[in-house]
């Protein structure tokens, strides 16, 4: 009995692999590699010690699905595979829409030809929008402002239809807040290509020094020093989430469950935290506001616990210290 997990060399799915390695669960991993390295493989294998059958290509390909499903028994999947650059989805709107729905549809057609009928699939805190009011449950209202996000919530739709459609499905959406951090090994982490969108690896290389300093988009919100509040989980906490919803999917039917801590931080409590215990000097200047950007945005995650007994565990500094360490380790 295999999981199979689309974009397991990405950055979320390689250390989720690592956890369900570390639990002892088979894997197997298609990726097109479009946004990560083939040498994660052999990372995730360092780390744990245990095998990984790796597929090359892509999830859109219903022939290589087809082989995968033919020469592995896939007992169920992670859905990880899918574009995510926020700012990319607006300028690229048809490649967001082709790549993240064409590979779930593809992926459904063929798991529903195996009766593999087990997913768990990458929502995102994306689907709520500006929110109505915070910590955000899962019932809160759901509305996107860019591809992307469209994306997700048309996912989120289309796994709700098919439940409908035939309840013998276990489907469990995850709603990620903001992962961050990295393996504690420093052997894998977020290394995105080209400029970073978001806010920690922007951090990390202003530390490094690749760049002189950070742009704080705004200090005029609504927060307690102005800059925005997020919702950052440590990715290992978000992995083994993973792995809580593996074990409770059997006969669970369909559910969905926030990932975050609860805790909003500012994008200014992250430059003091990473200054303090990577003892750097991270500067910084206040721009702009960047467009749809909300004030603040954090997770109710008590579904979660009370559902699949599941918390996150480690706290900022971990968060930090871990993001740091990646990039020291991969210079
Ligand atoms: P990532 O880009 O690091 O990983 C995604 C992986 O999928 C990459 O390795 C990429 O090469 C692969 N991929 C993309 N399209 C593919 C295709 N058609 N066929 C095969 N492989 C394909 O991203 P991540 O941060 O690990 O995110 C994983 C999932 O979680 C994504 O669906 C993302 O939208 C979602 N998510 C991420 C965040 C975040 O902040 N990182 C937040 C919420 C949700
Ligand atoms: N920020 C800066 N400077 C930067 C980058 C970010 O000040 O260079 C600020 C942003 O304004 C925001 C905070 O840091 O207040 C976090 O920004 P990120 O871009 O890291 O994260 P977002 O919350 O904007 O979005 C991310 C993903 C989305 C996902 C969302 C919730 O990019 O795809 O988390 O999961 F939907």
């Amino acid at each position: 009995m295999k999981v199979l997990l689309t974009g397991g060399c990405g950055y979320i799915g390689s250390h989720t692999a690592v956890e369900l390695l570390n639990k002892d669960y088979e894997i197997v991993i298609i990726d097109n590699l479009v946004n990560s390295k083939e040498s994660v493989i052999s990372d995730i294998k360092k780390i744990t010690g245990k095998d990984v059958i790796f597929y090359k290509g892509d999830v859109r390909d219903k022939d290589l699905l087809n082989k995968i499903f033919n020469e592995n028994e896939i007992d169920s999947v992670i859905h990880f595979a899918g574009l995510k650059a926020v700012g990319e989805s607006c300028i690229k709107p048809l490649d967001y829409y082709d790549n993240n729905l064409n590979s779930t549809i593809s992926l459904l057609e063929v798991m529903k030809d195996y009766n593999c009928k087990k997913i768990v699939f990458s929502s995102s805190a994306t689907v709520y929008g500006k929110p109505d009011s915070l910590p955000i449950r899962e019932d809160a209202k759901l509305e996107t402002s860019n591809p992307y996000g469209t994306t997700k919530l048309m996912i989120e739709y289309i796994l709700k239809d098919l439940y409908k459609s035939d309840n013998s499905f276990d489907i469990t959406i995850l709603r990620y807040f903001n992962p961050i951090g990295a393996h504690e090994s420093g052997l894998i982490g977020e290394s995105p290509n080209g400029i970073p969108n978001n806010l920690m690896p922007y951090i990390v290389k202003v530390a490094t020094k690749e760049y002189d300093e950070l742009k704080v988009f705004g200090n005029d919100y609504d927060t307690k020093d102005g800059t925005g509040v997020r919702d950052y989980i440590h990715v290992v906490d978000l992995a083994l989430g993973h792995v809580k919803a593996l074990e409770k999917i059997s006969g669970s039917g369909l559910n969905i469950y926030n990932l975050g801590t609860g805790t909003g931080y500012s994008v200014l409590d992250i430059v003091k935290t990473f200054e303090e215990v990577n003892n750097v000097k991270v500067p910084y200047k206040i721009v702009d506001r960047r467009p749809g950007d909300i004030d603040s945005c954090y997770a109710d995650p008590t579904k979660a616990y009370e559902s699949l007994g599941w918390k996150a565990n480690k706290d900022l500094k971990d968060m930090c210290k871990d993001a740091y360490n990646f990039v020291n380790k991969n210079k």
